[in-house]
C-alpha cells in the first residue's frame, strides 16, 4: 500500500512538471477557456493536413481562415494524408453542455472537435486559430505549423458577450465593419450592437425616408468641412450575411426619442418646435427631441424600423431611450395634450409611452426590444431588454422586475474613455452579475458589452481604444468569473501582443503608458525629469529638437536634465510598433519656478495636476486637458499670489488657459495681474481680456500675458475671471463652466 501511493505521487509529480513545461510553449488563448490541459508535442499542420467537417460552409471558413492567417493552403495536396487530420464532429448528446460549448484534442496526428452544434465548432475553430503560434501569423507560409497538444473543454459563461461601436459620431467604412467581425469572432464575442443613430449623423439608408441620408448623414464641421457617411442597405445586407457566417448577431440601435438631431435635420416636423435644425457637430446632451405628442412621428419611425425589420434577422431592435431632456416636451402643447388624454403623470411618464408605444410595435412584429437604463423611468413595457450603463442599478431593477438585461456600465466597459481612468485591470475586475441579485434575479443577466463611443475616436483610432483592454472583457464575458486571476491574464496578454501585431491590430496601451515626475535642482538650474512606462514590454524614446519620436529615437534610460527651456516628445514602443499616444511635454525656465503660491479658490480635485505649485512648476500643459498637467476650476476664479522669495526684475507674466467648450471649459472672461514688493500693497494692475468666438468644437490654448515693462517685484497676483455659468447657446446653459490654467510664466 505505502508503495503503490508512493508511485503516485512520483506519477503526478512528474505529470505536473511536463505540464507546467509544456505551458512555457503555449499560445496565449484569450478568453482562457474553461478547462485546458497543456500536453507535450505537436500536431503538424501541413498542406496535406484533411479537414473533415459535417458543415460545408464551416469547413470552407476553416480553411480560408487558417490561409488568411498564416497563408497556408490547408487540404490542398492531393498527397493528402489520413495520419493528419482535423476532424469536426456534432455530437447532439453534448447538448448539456450548452449552447456555443466544445471540445477539442490536440494530439500528435489528430486534432478532434466535438460541439452540440455548428455554432460550438465555430468557437472552437477560433481556439484553434488561437493555438497557432503568432510566429507563423501574418506571414504568408508554405511551411507547417507546429500545434501545441492540448485537451481544452469549454463553453461561455455568459450567452451575451458584445461590442457596441458608435458609427454615428464617426462613420465607419463597410470593411472595417467586416475586419471587427471577424476580430470579435476571434475572441470568441457574439454580438455586435451598431449604434447607427445619433445627433450628429443618421447613417442606415431607410428608402421612405430619403432626406435621412441626404441630410442626416452629413454635419458640417467647425472649420467648413463636409463630414459624414452612410451605409446603403444594399452594403448592410452584406454585413449582416459576413456577420451571420460568423455566428455574430447584429443588434441594430436606432435612437429614440432623444439623440436624434440628424433625424430631426432631415425631417424637422417630428420635433416639438419645427426646427429647423443642422445636423449636430458639438458632442453631448441636446434638447430637441421627437415629439411625442404628434402621431405622426410615431408612424414616421414606425415605417423605419418596418425597413430596419426587414434587414436584421437578428430578434433583438435597440431603442436606445438614453439621455432625453424633458425641456421641448413641457413646453409643447401636443405634448402636454398627450399627457392629459393618456393620465400620464409627468413627462417621465411620457417617456415611457413613447418607449412602451414603439416596443409594443416591434412586439406586434416578433422581434425583442432593448433600451438604456433610462427606460425603467415611468415603467417598462413586458419583456423589454435593459442595457445598464450609467451604473449597475438598471441592472438591478431590471432584474428584480424579471427583465432580462446587458451589463455594460461606464466603470468597467466604456473603453473610449482613456486607459489612464479605465485601465487593464478595471476592465478585468468587471463582474457582470451584481452581488446584490438573489440567484433567481440572477439568471436575468444576459451578460455584457464593451462600448465604443466615437465623439473622440475616428475610426483610425479605433484599435487603440479596443485593445488591449477588449481583451480583459473578453475573458470577463467568456470565463467563469470564479477562475480569473488578473495576474495570470496579465502575463498571457504580453504574449498576446504578437498575435495582435500579426494581425495588423494597432493596439493602444494597458494604462497610462508614460508617467512623468519632475523636480528642479536649484543649485545646478536644472530640470530633472523621470520617465516611467505604465505597462512592461515597451521602451520609451523621446526627442528634443521637434521631431516625431520613431523606432530609431533616443530610447530612455536615466532622467533627462535639461538646463534651459526645452521641448521633449515622448512616445513609447514595443520593438518597432509605437503603442499609445505621443506626450509633448514643454519645460520653461522662468523667474517664478520653484515660488511659493497661495491659491485663493480651490480647484477640482480631479484637476488638481501636481498640486498648487502646478501652474508654475515649469511644465507646460499638453493639448489634452486630462493630462495631469492642468489646473481646473469648477464654476470659480482662479486666483492666486506667487511669491518669489525676493524682488525680481519682471517684464512680463503670461498665465495660458484651455478652451474646449465640448468639455464645458472656456477662456477666462478677463485676466487681472499686479504686483506687490510686500505683498500688500499692489501696483500697476493689467486687465487683459479678448473677443474670442467659443462657440466650435476646436481646441486651444490661448496666453493672456501682461507685460510691465521691467519692475522689480516679490509679490504677483493673478486673477482669472471665469465666465462661471456655460453660455445661453450652450447645452449645458447655466451650469457651471471650468477654467483650466496651466503655467503663469515669469520673465
Ligand atoms: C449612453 O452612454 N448614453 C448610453
Ligand atoms: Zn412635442
Amino acid at each position: 500500500m505505502r508503495i503503490f501511493l508512493t508511485m503516485i505521487f512520483c506519477l503526478s509529480i512528474s505529470a505536473y512538471m511536463s505540464k507546467i513545461h509544456a505551458e512555457g510553449k503555449a499560445a496565449p488563448l484569450i478568453p482562457y477557456p474553461q478547462k485546458v490541459e497543456w500536453l507535450e508535442g505537436n500536431f503538424l499542420l501541413t498542406k496535406g493536413t484533411i479537414i473533415e467537417c459535417p458543415a460545408g460552409n464551416l469547413k470552407d471558413y476553416f480553411i480560408s481562415g487558417i490561409k488568411m492567417l498564416t497563408g497556408l493552403d490547408v487540404n490542398s495536396n492531393s498527397q493528402n494524408s489520413s495520419e493528419n487530420k482535423i476532424i469536426y464532429i456534432i455530437d447532439s448528446s453534448m447538448k448539456n453542455a450548452g449552447k456555443e460549448s466544445y471540445e477539442l484534442t490536440v494530439s500528435l496526428g489528430m486534432i478532434k472537435v466535438t460541439a452540440p452544434d455548428e455554432e460550438g465548432l465555430f468557437r472552437a475553430m477560433q481556439t484553434l486559430f488561437q493555438l497557432i503560434p503568432a510566429a507563423d501569423k501574418g506571414k504568408k507560409t508554405d511551411n507547417s505549423i507546429s500545434i501545441q497538444c492540448c485537451k481544452i473543454a469549454d463553453s461561455p459563461a455568459f450567452t451575451w458577450r458584445g461590442l457596441n461601436l458608435d458609427c454615428a459620431r464617426h462613420f465607419m467604412s463597410k470593411d472595417f465593419i467586416k475586419r471587427y467581425i471577424d476580430i470579435l469572432a476571434y475572441y470568441k464575442f457574439n454580438v455586435l450592437h451598431w449604434h447607427f443613430t445619433d445627433d450628429q449623423g443618421w447613417r442606415i439608408e431607410i428608402k421612405k425616408y430619403p432626406n435621412l441620408t441626404k441630410v442626416g448623414a452629413w454635419r458640417k464641421e467647425a472649420d467648413g468641412s463636409i463630414y459624414g457617411g452612410y451605409y446603403t442597405q444594399e452594403d448592410i445586407k452584406e454585413i449582416v450575411a459576413y456577420a451571420q457566417s460568423r455566428f455574430i448577431t447584429i443588434v441594430p440601435e436606432i435612437e429614440m426619442p432623444g439623440h436624434c438631431l440628424a433625424s430631426l435635420a432631415s425631417y424637422p416636423e417630428n420635433s416639438c418646435t419645427g426646427g429647423p435644425f443642422e445636423v449636430g457637430t458639438m458632442w453631448g446632451v441636446i434638447k430637441d427631441v421627437y415629439c411625442a405628442g404628434n402621431d405622426s412621428t410615431f408612424t414616421f419611425l414606425e415605417n423605419i424600423l418596418d425597413e430596419v425589420i426587414a434587414l436584421f434577422p437578428g430578434k433583438y431592435i435597440h431603442i436606445g431611450g438614453d439621455e432625453v431632456p424633458k425641456d421641448r416636451w413641457k413646453e409643447c402643447p401636443k405634448c402636454q395634450a398627450r399627457i392629459k388624454a393618456e393620465g400620464l403623470k409627468d413627462e417621465k411618464e411620457l417617456q415611457s409611452y413613447f418607449v412602451k408605444r414603439i416596443s409594443n410595435y416591434l412586439y406586434s412584429k416578433g422581434k425583442e426590444v432593448i433600451g438604456w437604463d433610462e427606460i425603467l423611468q415611468g415603467g417598462l413595457a413586458p419583456g423589454t431588454i435593459v442595457q445598464s450603463w450609467q451604473s449597475m442599478q438598471g441592472a438591478v431593477e431590471a432584474a428584480k422586475l424579471r427583465h432580462y438585461t446587458i451589463c455594460s456600465p461606464t466603470t468597467n466597459t466604456y473603453l473610449n474613455a482613456n486607459p489612464e481612468d479605465l485601465d487593464l485591470r478595471i476592465a478585468y475586475s468587471f463582474n457582470p452579475v451584481p452581488n446584490e441579485l438573489t440567484d433567481s434575479e440572477k439568471k436575468f443577466v444576459l451578460g455584457g458589452e464593451v462600448n465604443l463611443w466615437t465623439e473622440n475616436a475616428p475610426q483610425k483610432t479605433v484599435d487603440s481604444k479596443l485593445f488591449p483592454r477588449i481583451l480583459a472583457l473578453s475573458e470577463v464575458f467568456w470565463t467563469n468569473p470564479k477562475e480569473k486571476n488578473y495576474d495570470e491574464f496579465h502575463s498571457r496578454i504580453q504574449k498576446a501582443y504578437d498575435d495582435l501585431t500579426a494581425m495588423g491590430i494597432q493596439y493602444g496601451t494597458e494604462s497610462k503608458a508614460i508617467s512623468f515626475s519632475t523636480s528642479y535642482d536649484e543649485v545646478k538650474n536644472e530640470f530633472v525629469i523621470n520617465v516611467t512606462p505604465g505597462q512592461s514590454g515597451i521602451d520609451i524614446r523621446y526627442t528634443e529638437n521637434g521631431s516625431q519620436p520613431d523606432s530609431a529615437s533616443t530610447i530612455y534610460t536615466t532622467p533627462i536634465h535639461a538646463d534651459k527651456t526645452v521641448n521633449l516628445r515622448i512616445s513609447s514602443f514595443r520593438g518597432n510598433l509605437p503603442v499609445g499616444k505621443e506626450y509633448s511635454l514643454s519645460f520653461d525656465f522662468h523667474k517664478a519656478l520653484n515660488a511659493k503660491i497661495t491659491l485663493l479658490n480651490k480647484y477640482a480635485e480631479q484637476y488638481r495636476a501636481s498640486g498648487d505649485n502646478s501652474v508654475i512648476d515649469g511644465i507646460r500643459g499638453t493639448d489634452n486637458f486630462r493630462d495631469g498637467l492642468w489646473q481646473g476650476y469648477d464654476g470659480v476664479d482662479f486666483e492666486g499670489v506667487i511669491d518669489l522669495g525676493k524682488e525680481k526684475e519682471i517684464s512680463k507674466v503670461s498665465p495660458k488657459f484651455y478652451m474646449d467648450a465640448n468639455s464645458w471649459i472656456f477662456l477666462p472672461a478677463s485676466v487681472e495681474i499686479s504686483l506687490s514688493k510686500d505683498g500688500v500693497n499692489y501696483y500697476d494692475k493689467k486687465v487683459i481680456a479678448y473677443e474670442i468666438n467659443q462657440k466650435t468644437s476646436e481646441l486651444m490654448q490661448k496666453e493672456f500675458p501682461a507685460e510691465f515693462g521691467s519692475q522689480s517685484a516679490r509679490y504677483i497676483k493673478v486673477k482669472a475671471v471665469s465666465i462661471k455659468k456655460c453660455p445661453d447657446w450652450h447645452i449645458g446653459a447655466g451650469q457651471n463652466a471650468w477654467l483650466f490654467i496651466d503655467e503663469v510664466e515669469v520673465e
